[in-house]
């Protein structure tokens, strides 16, 4: 029988492994690898909405687009209820930090316009209420598809269930701004199959989202990475030898590290729209290292394959843990095998005094990793925080063989444009 890969005309590969022994390579605050800290004094985009996970609006080979001169990027959004009874302590005064912990239940999606690729003016939803299939509109990528305007937005519609979808809209312009129009038939794609990714009812704390197509640069066809846990049910999972990888004696103990399953999954289209797709086995799995491995994306750049994810400290396994930040791979193919950068896998943690100034890092083929502000403490303690929900300052990477480097901070939400392409 021929494997699915095969009968798309795709090599059959073997998952990459991050290891417990790579991750043990993580250090936190190395500044090559550390964002430089963040100001509790920060501007906030909106004091209606707190925003998050950022996409800017792209071409299928990764390319950062602008249309008529206009940067356009969507995020997962939610309300503030300043004034909400709910959201008030014994007090009476606001409690943001629980308004911002339970905005995930209520996420939908938003886009922004700028002339300069920030200073981002409010542009309001993408789709009407209603539209969407599920309650929560959780994180995908806008694809720019030609001059026409056309975009398709992949995202992924959770609880109930997690299925990835796309919907087709127009972006249009004026002297005066942007707005989206159409963004009115979702269409489900696919959801987790218990065999090669993990099913809720196989696991309750399952993770399947954060769509991410993408063109080969090597071979053209249309690939999308996503988020997953590799099938089984929980508790099942084994943490062996090759997971472990090469640890110093007194490093074998695994503990309950079979509970962290995170892996990059990969689906190849059967169709030139994107409208039909295949699941592939995954491209990287985290077994006995992190639990959560969101948001894949990759850079091409110098003929490698960059691939990007963000992942968390307390998805860390038993004996391994790192900072909230992104992680990086490396590989000459696209079906690997992968190499964590740095020797780890991190490329840019928060600092240890600050652990969650910022997260959801967004690398772009230029180099500037995007992100948002969580929250920054106000006093010695850290027990005073600061929320942001508010994009956080734009951080310049170096990306050079294995290894990255910080090289350059710039604005909040700086997001410049690769390309601009004019509507017809
Ligand atoms: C990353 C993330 C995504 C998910 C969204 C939900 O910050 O966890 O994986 O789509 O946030 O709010």
């Amino acid at each position: 029988m021929k494997t699915n890969a095969e009968k798309f005309g795709v090599t059959p590969h073997q998952p990459s492994l991050w290891t417990r022994a790579d991750a043990l390579k993580v250090r936190a605050d190395d500044p090559t690898t550390t964002q430089p800290l963040v100001s509790a004094d920060f501007p906030v985009l909106s004091d209606d909405v707190f925003i998050w996970d950022t996409m800017p609006l792209r071409d299928l080979d990764g390319n950062v687009t602008s249309v008529d001169g206009w940067s356009v990027i969507f995020t997962l959004t939610a309300d503030r209820h300043p004034n909400d009874p709910q959201y008030l302590d014994e007090n009476g005064n606001y409690d943001i930090l629980r308004d911002w912990n339970d905005r995930h239940g209520r996420a939908k999606m938003y886009f922004w316009f700028s002339r300069t690729g920030k200073d981002w003016e409010f542009g309001g939803r993408v789709m009407a209420e209603g539209v969407s299939p599920t309650v929560r509109e959780w994180a995908g990528t806008p694809i720019l598809l030609n001059d026409r305007g056309e975009v398709d937005l992949y995202y992924t519609a959770v609880t109930p269930g997690a299925t990835i979808v796309k919907v087709r809209g127009r972006v249009v312009t004026t002297e005066h701004g942007v707005s989206m129009v159409g963004f009115e038939k979702v269409k489900p794609l696919f959801e987790a199959d218990g065999k090669m990714y993990q099913t809720e009812a196989q696991n309750a704390f399952w993770g399947f989202r954060d769509p991410w197509p993408f063109r080969d640069p090597k071979d053209g066809k249309l690939y999308m990475l996503f988020e997953g846990n590799v099938a089984g049910e929980r508790g099942s999972h084994k943490v062996g030898e090759a997971e472990i990888g090469d640890v110093p004696p007194g490093y074998e103990d695994v503990g309950n590290s079979r509970f962290q399953t995170a892996c990059v999954g990969i689906a190849v289209a059967r169709d030139a729209d994107g409208d039909d797709w295949e699941m592939l086995p995954p491209l990287l799995t985290a077994v006995g290292v992190n639990d959560q491995t969101e948001r894949p994306h990759f850079v091409f750049q110098d003929g490698k394959y960059y691939l990007f994810t963000i992942s968390h400290t307390f998805t860390y396994a038993d004996g391994v843990t790192g900072p909230d930040g992104v992680y990086g791979f490396v590989a000459d193919s696209l079906f690997g095998p992968y190499m964590p950068l740095n020797g780890s896998g991190l490329v840019l943690g928060n600092p240890s005094s600050q652990p969650f100034q910022t997260y959801s890092h967004y690398v772009m083929p230029n180099g500037l990793v995007t992100s948002f502000i969580d929250s920054v403490p106000t006093d010695e303690t850290g027990t005073q925080v600061r929320v942001g929900g508010t994009e956080a300052p734009t951080v310049g990477l170096k990306i050079k063989g294995q290894q990255t480097f910080v090289v350059a901070e710039y604005d909040y939400g700086y997001i410049p444009p690769m390309l601009d392409v004019t509507l017809k």
